[in-house]
């Protein structure tokens, strides 16, 4: 385990050629009346270049109510999906084409289907990690943030939730009186991540406290000080008087809170904890998105029709 010193991600051959490709991006942003959106998960410099960055929540909500003609959604595919959902009258760019999240792709509309069957009497609650399809074939959305509000708001004991078995199994201690059918989905990055891990930092940093993302395995997530989303995460450790945190969610949050509490000392739980798709896009990725309105996220109407209704509820939640 390692100190975050905020080392640079990529790898420009000069330093005047990442200043070019900014100058750039700045130009073709006033330009085009565009925004750029950026998860806490991006790489250092994507994040810098953003006008906005934050979780799926704050992210979901900025791209419903940012006045703009485009928006660059440096994150996953999902994401930008979710975006041009809330604000189809916009132009959604995804700069790296293949950045997907395998947890998505776990979860078909054939299994809600089935599972439906099985459970008439429940709701479904999919975690915004999902398809703009399964989104619109489920009554509800949610993000980690307002998980545990989303399924308490809800009048029907029995609840489906899909994909992620993990946070699933968090809400489920959290609202006991709810009975959640779970699915058997996860994040190929948070779920590596073991209990001993979280013993060995410890030993190394009694004083630190250990902040994790309900997307670990339950033993991991119990093992923690303090379990939260993205955001919840970063929110805990600015209002803590502790001053180290062993944080054990993805890399990236790190380089948010170094800059924003520079008198902190962050450390990342594990080295398993970077997630490749979230490190796809580069700073050239986002220029050549301005400059080629490349990748545009293109949906048919009746998909947005109905897979904005369940992002819909879950923002009035
Ligand atoms: P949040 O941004 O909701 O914490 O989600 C975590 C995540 O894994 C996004 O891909
Ligand atoms: Fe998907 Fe996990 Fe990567 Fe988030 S961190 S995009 S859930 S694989």
């Amino acid at each position: 385990m390692v100190e975050y010193t905020g080392v640079k991600t990529c790898n420009y051959t000069e330093e005047s050629n990442m200043e070019n490709i900014i100058d750039r991006i700045k130009q073709l942003k006033k330009q085009k009346n565009a925004v750029i959106l950026a998860h806490n998960y991006q790489i250092s410099e994507v994040q810098d270049i953003a006008d906005f960055v934050g979780d799926s929540f704050a992210l979901s909500k900025k791209a419903k109510e940012i006045d703009c003609d485009v928006i660059v959604f440096c994150g996953v595919h999902f994401m930008a999906e979710s975006a041009k959902v809330l604000s189809p009258e916009k132009t959604v760019l995804l700069p790296a084409r293949d950045a997907g999240c395998p947890m998505a792709d776990m979860v078909s509309v054939d299994d809600v289907e089935k599972l439906r069957q099985q459970h008439p009497d429940a709701a479904v609650v999919c975690y915004v990690n999902s398809s703009a399809e399964v989104k619109a074939v489920s009554d509800v959305c949610c993000t980690s943030s307002n998980a545990v509000k989303v399924v308490q708001s809800l009048a029907q004991h029995k609840i489906i939730f899909i994909p992620d078995e993990n946070l699933g199994n968090y809400i489920a201690q959290q609202i006991p009186d709810k009975e959640i059918i779970l699915f058997d989905g996860y994040c190929t990055t948070h779920k590596r991540v073991k209990a001993e891990e979280v013993d060995a930092a410890r030993k190394m940093l009694p004083h630190a406290k250990v902040l994790i993302h309900p997307e670990c395995t339950p033993d991991v997530v119990g093992k923690a000080d303090f379990a939260g989303s993205t955001a919840q995460i970063i929110d805990y450790a600015a209002r803590s008087k502790d001053k180290e945190f062993i944080i054990g969610t993805e890399q990236g949050v790190l380089h948010w809170l170094q800059k924003h509490y520079p008198e902190k000392k962050f450390y990342l739980l594990s080295q398993k904890l970077i997630c490749p798709n979230m490190k796809k896009t580069t700073l050239k990725d986002v220029l050549n998105s301005l400059e080629n309105m490349s990748y545009e996220i293109k949906l048919e109407q009746e998909l947005i029709r109905k897979a904005y209704g369940s992002l819909n509820r879950m923002l009035q939640v």
